[in-house]
């Protein structure tokens, strides 16, 4: 029997869904059939996006949360296991980045980009991972950047919280497969997002600039890489694991 709807009884747990890529993933999971759940610190934008998706058809629902604050995880995860049972798929979507000279960012900045690209993944798999294992079965999709495989000289310590990303990965994926946890992730290059627009004000130069080094010449629609989000958490990547799946228009390839 052929399916238009793989995620039909799936649920799906996207981080930073409000807007940007976690919304295209989270619109795309809920055209794939998926029960979709938006978890966003904005909670006017996110309670939007669940709108959206459910006039369109889809099976969304928000839950509101600081993930810079692990009992806010603790409490938003175990909510949502009431509710739901269980969370098969995890997008570990949260990030944030401005470009600052290395030399000019103290240890506080260090500690806030740290803390909102890579500690808020860790909390989200701490918090899921032993009701996955418990289920022997679980998905999970972390978005790095090519930041944390290209040197990007104006973002160093975003650099370095999206390579830990590529790491964690990579370690995760092994130590998870005994238990069918697949771990992956996917580095988006420049995406036309809430957080791109925002890079244009302090580079007013940055679409021009960008558009040299993607060799496609242009931003990424976050549909785009939402659909490669949604293929390594379906059964069509089943044979893969720990990987990083670059979508980046071919950024610095001529
Ligand atoms: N846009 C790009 O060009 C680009 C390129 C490479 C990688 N990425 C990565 O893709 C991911 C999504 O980026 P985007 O461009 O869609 O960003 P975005 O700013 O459009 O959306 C990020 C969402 O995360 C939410 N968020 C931030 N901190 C949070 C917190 N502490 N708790 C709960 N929610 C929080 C925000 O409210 C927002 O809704 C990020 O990890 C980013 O680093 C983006």
């Amino acid at each position: 029997m052929y399916s238009d709807k793989p995620f039909s009884d799936r649920v799906i747990l996207v981080t930073g869904a409000a807007q940007g890529i976690g919304y295209a993933s989270a619109q795309r999971f809920a055209e794939l059939g998926g029960r979709v759940v938006l978890l966003d610190k904005l909670a006017a934008e996110a309670e939007a996006a669940v709108a959206v998706i459910t006039d369109h058809g889809g099976r969304a629902s928000a839950v509101i949360a600081d993930a810079t604050d692990s009992q806010e995880v603790e409490d938003a995860v175990a909510a949502m296991i009431a509710d739901y049972g269980r969370i098969d798929v995890l997008v570990n979507n949260i990030g944030w980045n401005k470009p600052t000279p290395f030399l000019e960012s103290d240890e506080a900045f260090w500690q806030e980009l740290l803390d909102i690209n890579l500690m808020t993944a860790l909390r989200f798999c701490r918090a899921i991972l032993p009701h996955m294992i418990d289920r022997h079965y679980g998905r999970i999709v972390n978005i790095a950047s090519i930041a944390g495989i290209h040197p990007w000289p104006g973002s160093v310590i975003y650099g370095v919280a999206k390579a830990g990303i590529v790491s964690m990965t990579r370690s995760l994926a092994a130590a998870m497969a005994q238990h069918n946890i697949r771990v992956n992730c996917v580095c988006p290059g420049p995406t036309e997002t809430g957080l791109s627009k925002a890079l244009r004000v302090t580079n007013p130069d940055y679409v021009k600039a960008v558009h040299g080094m993607v060799t496609l010449g242009r931003l990424a629609d976050p549909g785009e890489i939402a659909r490669a989000i949604c293929f390594l958490a379906s059964d069509d990547a089943s044979f893969v694991l720990g990987e990083c799946l670059v979508v980046d228009g071919g950024y610095n390839m001529v």
